[in-house]
């Protein structure tokens, strides 16, 4: 096959990319976009600031834009994000306690009914683990609630939407040795052990020189599928974009049955919000750069 989508479609897989609302008028940002990816995740406009900019108030414009152009080229969509530390309006950041619970509750029942039945997957949580080696939570408003803040977003919202996959989605937990990686995977397998419904996680994959690509990430990919969910390649990008690096995640993610797609996080490294990096698979005209090559090759070929 001659796109990544269409290579990807092979072994029963999609292939995404996230997509800016504001670059949708840039023509050939959008003739490299509906000719390669089948899976589109909104990189900014389906975030809580985007959809509740004021408490009660929803605004679905911007994500309504993305999501129907993904629909007019036949494309899905991977909504993110309902439950994050980060990117919360003003309003979000002054609550705690009960108020901001019950704001995150109505949150998700507000933005899941705007998009009931519509979507693939929501990353439903984004980022709840910290970075500090101890595998535990990370400290957040959101936290500060009680630990169960997790799963009452993810019960909140199978009951909101049945129909779509419940994802847990986060960075940093490539390294299967990594503390943060094991905090995750603990947690997953406590939800399955006790009926908290999550469908999948999501492994962002920004690699960098400090958080590099580890080739145990295919081990990572199995034990967490191994635990009954799927699992995706969900933020891709890595920093000089190494094709052998790129080459190996594609291979990494078609080793595992259960992985069920990757979607890189931009289209053309201008792209990119790691502004000053090439991270990605077109350069800045939209040319095919040789991870392009590696990633379509390895997708051939599995
Ligand atoms: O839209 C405003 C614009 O009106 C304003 O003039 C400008 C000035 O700062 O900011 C614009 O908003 C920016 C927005 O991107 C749209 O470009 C925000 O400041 C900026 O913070 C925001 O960055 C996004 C970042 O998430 C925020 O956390 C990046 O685009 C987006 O790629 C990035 O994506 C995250 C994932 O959601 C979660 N995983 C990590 C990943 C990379 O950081």
């Amino acid at each position: 096959a001659s796109t990544l989508g269409a290579a990807a479609a092979q072994s029963g897989r999609y292939f995404g990319t996230a997509i800016a609302a504001g670059r949708l008028g840039d023509s050939a940002y959008t003739t490299i976009a509906g000719r390669e990816f089948t899976m589109v995740t909104p990189e900014n406009e389906m975030k809580i600031d985007a959809t509740e900019p004021q408490q009660g108030q929803f605004n679905f414009s911007a994500g309504d834009q993305v999501y129907n152009w993904a629909v007019q080229h036949g494309m899905r969509v991977r909504g993110h994000t309902l439950a994050w530390h980060s990117q919360q309006p003003g309003w979000m950041q002054s609550l705690s306690g009960s108020a901001l619970r019950q704001a995150m509750i109505n949150h998700i029942n507000g933005v899941m009914a705007h998009y009931k039945g519509k979507l693939a997957y929501w990353d439903v949580v984004n980022e709840a683990f910290a970075d500090d080696g101890s595998g535990g939570r990370r400290d957040s408003n959101l936290q500060r609630t009680g630990n169960d803040w997790i799963e009452v977003a993810f019960r909140t919202a199978r009951a909101a939407d049945p129909s779509v996959k419940l994802c847990y989605n986060d960075y940093n937990i490539e390294n299967w040795n990594a503390a943060k990686t094991q905090g995750v995977y603990n947690m997953v397998k406590d939800f399955k052990s006790r009926g908290v419904p999550i469908d999948c996680v999501g492994f962002q994959s920004h690699f960098n020189s400090g958080d590099p690509y580890n080739s145990n990430f295919r081990t990572t990919l199995q034990n967490f599928a191994a635990l009954g969910v799927d699992v995706a390649i969900t933020e891709l990008d890595i920093q000089g974009a190494s094709a052998t690096t790129y080459a190996n995640v594609t291979n990494d993610c078609l080793a595992v049955s259960r992985c069920v797609g990757m979607t890189v996080w931009g289209v053309r490294d201008s792209d990119s919000w790691r502004s000053g990096d090439t991270p990605l698979l077109f350069d800045g005209n939209g040319n095919k750069k040789a991870a392009y090559t590696s990633v379509l090759n390895a997708l051939n070929a599995g």
